[in-house]
């Protein structure tokens, strides 16, 4: 049961797509006051968890800090960080009274859970203008699946996105990316798509490309010939160039964002000054989405949209501040460090560092929302998301039966419905391995099952064994990608000893290709998570409930990957018995049972460990080089005996979504 409060007047987000008839009043847990600004406060029983909120920092109980909904671009998220790419207001409260609650607000929203008390959660916003949604249920499990089915269906990619992906910041030319495909291909490392960063484009600037790109529809279709998609990227800000037809178009029609004088607000950022388009006005999210056509045309299946936040460098207001502050510093004569009486060495940094991403800025530029002129930092947070549902609506005119790749930095709820997301720029740290496990649940939660981390880690050197780590977990998330920023250590797999480590890891990959892909589309079909807490499936587990280092995946698996440095194996909590499976180097795989209760199972860097929960099993495939090379006619299967497995299969690239025919019952014969 969904019950449907409003406050004030609502900035319409359309996150919600059902039709929910609103109720006066209040919810019946906690108290809203509405005087200063909107604020929720429930008090926590000793033991409630709080699940939710998406992509967000630490646990996947959120319980004990502060989360702050504010897109975000911090490439540097430590701990301490209360904001990051996306803003995913919904939470789930369980334990004494378990109750959802969706706060369906677009700018900054501020999760307090049990952070300035510890009993007491709070979530507060500047303005008392939003739509709350209180949902009841059985379960959190329950209460999840209700909030996901008020939002709409999750965005389904082609099955080719379910193969491994290569990226890296710095591919230039046609020799770079013909490199990557050989370095693949001749060491047998299965690979389906390589990523093209901002390089590939003629000085950054969107739906272009470089001089090196000449006769690109070729270019796309010898990567197809070795079954490999390009990717590339598309950034929110268009660079300010007389003659650039996106530039030009964007200022005739009046597309882009502005200042309160009616003037294109101006922001500096890959291509240097740019405008940003007005994502969230329907003639210029239509306009934007078409200019993806450049691309589709020439034989592009799919797209990453970065820079959406939006990330600002600077603006030219926020420049000519920093200059004018650092004329009186430079009069100010002898630099003192603190400044008093005149601009000292402190307050300069502080400028300069704050004038990247600045709240200042967001509040420097509109929005024409249906005719109507709303002032960004209001609806900060739909900014990522509309530029990625303008491409998603574009690619329903484009070609309306065919699934296009498309995932986005930045996102809001709501945004689930036409792209998945990668986390962001991580780095090359466990404790990023492990928070990337922890944010997945919480985003299928949120309605993103098509999501992954930048694996091996984007920012700072990778390890080889960092790197084999992340891949193993990276097996089993959707978006599987290895992404490195510009400078790092090469991190592509064939750059380190022992390669066929890396063939057989990614390999594995492959092999569980059918029953991810299976578990991914049941899950988005059915307004299901493809990843749960363990506390999701065994409720009444108390130990179970606890766990935040290992997932459910589908209805089948357990998964528990190692996360830490020169660790040889883990200690694993089985909440029943299960079948311990080990992908071998050897291509073999090693099966015991365990039983109930906590095990110290060994897991080398070359094997990759799952866990078949008792009486399921799964399909297993050969390995294959690519998606298309998949042999779906000799399923084998893992798993206990007599049990049954319901596969869903189909091309992997229309919608025919819905067909029985789509759905087949195995069967595990052998006894074992
Ligand atoms: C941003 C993206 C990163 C990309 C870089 C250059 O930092 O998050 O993935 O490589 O920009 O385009």
């Amino acid at each position: 049961m969904i019950q449907k409060f409003i406050y004030g007047a609502p900035i319409q987000t359309d996150a919600v797509t059902l039709d929910i008839p609103a109720e006066s009043g209040f919810p019946a847990y906690g108290t809203v006051s509405t005087k200063e600004g909107f604020s929720f406060s429930y008090i926590m029983a000793g033991d409630d968890i709080v699940y939710g909120l998406g992509e967000a920092n630490r646990g996947i109980n959120k319980r004990g800090y502060c989360y702050i909904s504010d897109c975000t671009d911090d490439p540097e998220h430590t701990e301490d960080k209360r904001s990051l790419y996306g803003a995913h207001n919904f939470i789930v409260i369980a334990g004494e009274q378990t109750f959802g609650m969706f706060f369906d607000y677009p700018a900054r929203l501020t999760f307090d859970i049990g952070y300035t008390r510890m009993d007491t959660l709070t979530v507060s916003c500047e303005n008392a203008d939003l739509s709350l949604y209180v949902i009841h249920g059985d379960s959190p499990y329950d209460i999840v699946k209700q909030f996901r089915h008020i939002i709409g269906r999750s965005y389904i990619p082609p099955k080719f996105a379910f193969g491994f992906g290569q990226s890296r910041w710095g591919y230039k030319t046609k020799e770079d990316f013909r490199k990557v495909a050989e370095g693949y291909r001749k060491n047998n490392i299965p690979l389906d798509m390589i990523y093209m960063d901002i390089d590939y484009m003629d000085s950054y600037k969107d739906f272009t490309l470089g001089k090196e790109f000449e006769d690109f529809p070729g270019f796309v279709r010898e990567m197809k010939g070795s079954h490999i998609r390009l990717i590339p990227i598309i950034d929110a800000g268009v660079k300010i160039e007389e003659g650039y037809d996106v530039y030009e178009e964007g200022v005739q029609n009046r597309y882009f964002c502005q200042r309160t004088d009616g003037s294109d607000f101006v922001a500096a950022v890959w291509p240097g000054d740019t405008h940003f388009p007005d994502f969230l006005n329907p003639d210029a999210r239509k306009w934007f989405g078409d200019k993806y056509r450049f691309l589709t045309d020439q034989g592009i299946e799919g797209f990453w949209n970065d820079m959406n936040e939006p990330a600002i460098f600077y603006s030219k207001e926020g420049l000519d501040e920093a200059k004018e502050l650092a004329r009186q510093f430079a009069d100010s004569g002898d630099g003192r460090w603190d400044g008093a009486g005149s601009v000292g060495v402190w307050q300069m940094g502080d400028k300069l560092r704050s004038l990247a991403n600045s709240p200042e800025d967001y509040r420097r530029f509109y929005h024409n929302m249906n005719g109507k002129k709303v002032r960004h930092d209001k609806v900060h947070n739909l900014y990522g998301s509309n530029m990625t549902r303008a491409a998603g609506e574009a690619f329903e005119r484009i070609d309306p039966d065919r699934r296009f790749l498309m995932f986005s930095r930045s996102s809001y709820v709501g945004m689930h419905r036409y792209g998945g997301v990668w986390t962001g720029d991580n780095k090359s740290w466990w404790s990023h391995l492990l928070l990337n496990l922890k944010m997945m649940p919480s985003l299928n939660m949120c309605g993103f099952l098509y999501t992954g981390a930048d694996l091996g880690g984007f920012g700072s050197d990778t390890t080889r064994e960092l790197l084999l780590r992340f891949l193993a977990l990276g097996v089993f998330t959707p978006l599987m990608r290895n992404h490195a920023a510009l400078g790092t250590r090469e991190q592509e797999c064939y750059q380190f000893e022992d390669i066929e480590d890396f063939r057989h890891v990614i390999g594995v990959r492959y092999r569980l290709l059918p029953y991810l892909y299976s578990e991914y589309m049941k899950a988005a079909l059915n307004d299901d998570l493809y990843f749960k807490p363990l506390a999701f499936v065994y409720p009444k587990d108390k130990m179970a409930v606890r766990v935040e280092n290992q997932l459910m995946l589908g209805n089948e698996i357990m998964i528990a990957p190692v996360y830490e440095q020169n660790g040889k194996g883990r200690y694993v909590y089985l909440p029943e018995e299960m079948k311990f499976i080990k992908f071998l180097p050897d291509g073999t795989s090693s099966e015991k049972i365990l039983g109930q209760g906590v095990h110290y199972v060994d897991i080398a860097l070359n094997e990759v460990p799952l866990f078949i929960r008792k009486g399921k099993c799964i399909p297993v495939v050969d390995a294959a080089e690519c998606v298309d090379k998949i042999d779906m006619e000799h399923l084998q299967m893992l798993g206990y005996g007599g049990a049954e497995y319901l596969l869903y299969d189909d091309d992997g690239v229309h919608k025919d979504y819905d067909n029985k025919k789509n759905y087949r019952t195995l069967t595990n014969i052998i006894l074992s």
